[in-house]
């Protein structure tokens, strides 16, 4: 291939803005001196404003699993019974890691390619009189089905029951994309990565921490060393580690916050969500079929149904040859979806390319599709 722009559309690691590549572009500090306090304090103090949340923030090298192990680790003990709600590849992952910490999972099971109803979690939690679930875990943003949650009316909904069990959520896909708003949600633990909404490269898990998940840490029994909140907690309130942070990543956080707060945080969300609308009308016009239904579906990242004459192995090789890189399916979905991440550092003139090579690729791949139908799908249906 020649050196050429690529363009990076899978949901996540996203296209990086040059000025966060600038930002990371220079020598190394002390991981215990004082440029890092300040560097430290000002990526946390932003973290909060991006989270919504009075909780601590706590940032640890790692990925988004990584956070998601230490959400479970610092606040349950072996035997604890969980609430999982499961219908992808990454919510699956998060009670599968509570069950390899002896947890006892309990599934919520839901259609792949369709949002949980927050009323079969909430008349669970209600027939739970003994509060024997000490957590509920749920993605915000399934990745690998392209759903949207509504983490909202389940952490209202656990505050108005007065049920106990902590709110867990996977935020991995969500901040800084869709809206997320920690307090008032009740969430106690809210885990992303760096990769995502951040625009930055992969290396950093991030997780607020509640009051009571604090609580929960004093008495959780589950063994851990690298993951152990207060360590870390406690450094990085004086500006310092326990132990080597990627510092370069947090230049480049303290830029991606300073990006967001200009746009706004909630033009960033509104841009998302028109994106994304424009991106489904797209494909509705090129008469193909979005995997969850209009109001369940992700701001960030598009799931499409492959037509059956196309092997989801050629569009990716036709789309690579013109300098596209989508998602594959994963998981059961495999070979039958491909998805489209629209994240982070990503504009309409941007995704009108994008849709329009994707519309050339398919009909060369013999899909029949009229010439324009990407871009004027997308024109239709971008604003609400
Ligand atoms: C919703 C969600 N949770 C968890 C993860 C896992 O994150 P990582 O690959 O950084 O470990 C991902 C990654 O795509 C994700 O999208």
């Amino acid at each position: 291939m020649t050196d050429r722009h690529v363009f990076l559309q899978i949901p996540g690691p996203t296209n990086i803005p040059p000025r966060i590549l600038q930002s990371m572009n220079r020598p190394l500090i002390n991981h215990r001196g004082p440029e890092f306090e300040v560097l430290m304090g000002e990526c946390l103090s932003g973290l909060k404003r991006i989270y919504k949340t009075e909780n601590d923030v706590i940032i640890f090298p790692g990925s988004g699993s990584g956070g998601l192990e230490a959400a479970i680790v610092n606040t349950l003990s072996p035997g604890d019974k969980v609430l999982s709600v499961q219908h992808g590849v990454f919510s699956q992952r998060f009670g599968d890691i509570a069950a390899a910490h002896g947890a006892v999972v309990e599934k919520i099971e839901v259609e792949w390619g369709r949002a949980v109803d927050p009323g079969v979690v909430l008349e669970r939690l209600e027939k739970d009189r003994g509060h024997t679930i000490k957590a509920v875990l749920v993605s915000h943003n399934e990745t690998s089905t392209c759903v949207i949650n509504n983490v909202e009316a389940i952490g209202r909904g656990m505050a108005e029951l007065g049920h106990p069990a902590l709110f867990m959520v996977d935020a991995v896909s969500s901040l800084a994309l869709a809206n997320l708003e920690t307090d008032s949600w009740h969430i106690d633990i809210a885990v992303s990565a760096s990769q995502k909404g951040l625009m930055l490269p992969p290396g950093l898990a991030i997780l607020s921490v509640s009051e009571k998940a604090w609580e929960a840490y004093v008495s959780a029994k589950m063994t851990r060393w690298f993951w152990d909140f207060r360590r870390m907690a406690v450094a990085e309130k004086q500006g310092r580690v326990p132990y080597t942070i990627p510092t370069s990543l947090l230049f480049g956080l303290r830029e991606a916050l300073s990006m967001i707060e200009a746009e706004g945080l909630e033009n960033v969300f509104a841009r998302h969500s028109m994106l994304a609308r424009g991106v489904r009308g797209a494909f509705r016009e090129m008469g193909l079929e979005i995997l969850p239904p209009e109001e369940e579906a992700s701001p960030a990242v598009t799931g499409v149904r492959i037509p059956l004459s196309i092997e989801w192995g050629h569009l990716n090789r036709a789309l690579l040859e013109k300098g596209v890189v989508i998602g594959g399916g994963l998981g059961k979905l495999e070979g039958k979806i491909f998805r489209l991440g629209h994240m982070g550092w990503i504009f309409e003139t941007e995704l009108l390319g994008i849709l329009s090579t994707l519309e050339a690729s398919l009909a060369e791949l013999g899909y029949k599709v009229e010439a324009g139908s990407a871009a004027s799908g997308f024109a239709r249906t971008k604003e609400v």
